[in-house]
């Protein structure tokens, strides 16, 4: 995720591209830049790092001439945050430049078609096609070369462009990902998102997918994809900023609870190609993946159990043993590793202290690193000897959610590659693949299944303490689902294996204690049924999560969260989504501090 700004007026444009680009660092903050153009020329600013780099490099804006512009601020996806894959891109005939939030799936081929024309690129980023194609097509009509070149493109792209022999106007293009057109006196503004834009108007225009705009001054036009022109009302914007930011939501964690099902389609969709999953940027061969005896999978807190998940996908698909280590634990317990052993690392930031050490002291026995992680050039992703990203944006709220499920949705795709390359899933594959593909779907399923977690969040708010119980991927969902709860909401919350109670905890079970039991899989259930039988004649309050026609639970269980039908090799994705919702609200129910809660940080850099 990025974020993207443009302006046009008589002001001069580089104070407000920046001011702009300051409201959307929280949609990415790795590089950023600004094009601006004056006298027929188009200069462009680019620094690593925070907008704050930008400003200093360009007195906040006043080194820089010019009314018409746009800016980007990045969150690397293709190629690492360095100044060269910073936006905007500039074409080789200095004419256009052009700023892009999306994932462009063709752009392989489409550099390469490019490199063979005689374009020269500067940039490790799918972006860079974009405006070499723009300056293939262009005849002297830039709605025309917009129009060829979005007819090439596959992907997502929010797009602001600009052009020399254009002074004056800026350009907006939209498919599937967000652009937002303001509307001023004697000026004009379009951003990624309303935020940038409502300290100018609050009367805004929203793009539609597969439509563009020409932005002057005084005029706005909009296209659809043919170049015919539409009418569009405008919208006047209520939020206030703060909200804005929120896209409207009272918190970054439910923001990004609801960003799941997009996060999760931009892991999956770029990998799958003619029926089959692809890690192109992960570089591990055939060879390499029959030479591995043993995984182990390493990572902390929520990415530990992200892990924890996976394993069950891994081994059933691939039979190779997989081990699942805490990486404080890992580091120093003399491992044993050899050359066979493929070491999986997970991490969101990339950054996380233990789990780099760890890696360290495993890649000095021999074994090969791959890096499952999100943030682009992080520690964890340059010291792998493989790295898979899982592009699931910025996570600001402490508490991951995204940052989880689209960690365990790579394990998954994994777990079917390495399977398919061992000849060992045959004509399952399609089957497979079509599951996964159905995930963003089904955690979308999943919020319309649960309307009642905020009535269960008035009931359960108070507990002392909550029990999470289930057997296999459910007992790994729990572990995650308690954690959630744990963190954001104060609550004691602890995840046992169901079979395990009897050994012990459940001497803890008394009357009205809350016990949440996630029942999703179907080849387990009669047991883990049982064991609420078990709580419940000691007493216990059951909450349990299961299927919705699943009616042996739903007669015994005191209160339900649901999923739909989801595949049980696959289910953890969806699974933890009610319990996210679920911790969400026990902690707004307890006046929590829920995006920041106490004594944590985002990304823990020391032991
Ligand atoms: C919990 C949470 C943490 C992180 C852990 C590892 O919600 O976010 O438990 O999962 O600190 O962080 P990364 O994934 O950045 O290595």
């Amino acid at each position: 995720m990025c974020g993207i700004v443009g302006f046009t007026g008589a002001q001069s444009a580089a104070p407000i591209l920046l001011e702009g680009l300051k409201k959307l660092e929280y949609r990415g903050y790795d590089s950023a830049g600004i094009a601006v153009m004056a006298d027929r020329k188009i200069a462009v600013h680019k620094v690593t790092g925070r907008i704050s780099n930008l400003c200093e490099k360009t007195g906040d804006g006043s080194k820089v001439p010019g009314t018409t512009g746009i800016g980007h601020t990045r969150w690397a996806t293709h190629g690492a945050p360095t100044e060269e894959n910073a936006h905007p891109h500039l074409s080789n005939d200095g004419k256009f430049a052009v700023v892009h939030n999306g994932i462009i799936e063709n752009y392989m081929s489409l550099r390469e078609e490019l490199i063979r024309d005689g374009y020269h690129f500067e940039s490790e980023t799918d972006t860079e096609v974009i405006v070499h194609l723009i300056e293939m097509f262009y005849r002297g009509d830039v709605r025309e070369a917009l129009i060829k070149t979005t007819n090439r493109l596959r992907g997502s792209y929010a797009l602001g462009v600009i052009c020399s022999e254009e002074p004056g106007k800026i350009y907006a293009v939209r498919e599937a990902s967000p652009l937002i057109l303001g509307i001023g006196l004697g000026e004009n503004y379009f951003a990624s998102d309303v935020t940038a834009l409502v300290n100018h108007t609050r009367n805004v225009i929203y793009l539609e997918d597969g439509e563009f705009a020409e932005l002057s001054e005084d005029a706005i036009r909009i296209f659809d994809c043919t170049g015919q022109v539409i009418s569009r009302k405008a919208t006047r914007i209520l939020w206030d900023v703060q909200a804005a930011e929120k896209g409207g939501y009272e918190h970054f964690m439910l923001k990004e609870i609801m960003e799941q099902p997009g996060a999760v389609k931009a892991t999956i969709a770029p990998r799958i190609k003619n029926g089959a999953i692809e890690f192109e940027e992960m570089g591990l061969s055939v060879a390499e993946i029959k030479n591995i005896r043993n995984i182990i999978i390493t990572a902390c807190g929520s990415a530990y159990y992200a892990g924890c998940a996976g394993k069950y996908a891994i081994e059933r698909l691939s039979r190779i043993p997989v081990d699942v280590e805490l990486a404080s634990e890992l580091r120093y317990s003399d491992p044993l590793i050899d050359e066979h052993t493929l070491l999986i690392v997970i991490s969101q930031s990339g950054e996380t202290a233990d789990t780099i050490a760890a890696m360290k002291e495993c890649k000095d026995r021999g074994a090969k690193a791959l890096a499952i992680v999100n943030v682009v050039g992080s520690s964890v992703a340059k010291l792998a000897d493989y790295t898979v990203y899982t592009w699931a944006g910025p996570e600001i709220a402490v508490a991951t959610t995204k940052g989880y499920t689209t960690q365990v949705t790579v394990l998954y795709m994994l777990a079917v590659f390495l399977g398919d390359k061992l000849g060992l899933i045959g004509n399952r594959k399609t089957q497979m693949i079509h599951s996964l593909q159905s995930l963003p779907r089904q955690i979308q399923q999943a919020f319309d299944l649960n309307s009642s977690i905020p009535a269960l969040a008035k009931k359960y708010h108070a507990s002392k303490s909550l029990f999470f119980i289930g057997r296999n991927t459910d007992y790994a969902v729990a572990l995650e689902g308690a954690l959630k709860m744990k963190e954001i909401s104060y609550l004691h919350a602890e995840a046992y294996a169901a079979g395990e109670l009897k050994h012990g905890t459940i001497a803890l079970i008394e009357e009205h204690q809350p016990v949440i039991a996630l029942c999703c899989n179907p080849s387990i259930m009669e047991k883990t049924l049982s064991n609420i039988v078990e709580v419940k004649s000691r007493g216990a309050e059951v909450l349990a999560l299961t299927f919705r026609n699943n009616h042996k639970i739903l007669s015994v269980a005191d209160d339900l969260l649901f999923v739909p039908d989801i595949d049980p090799l696959f289910s953890a994705v969806v699974e933890i989504v009610p319990l996210q919702l679920l911790a969400y609200y026990v902690a707004k129910e307890n006046g929590c501090d829920i995006d920041k809660p106490k004594n944590l940080a985002k990304s823990v850099t020391v032991e």
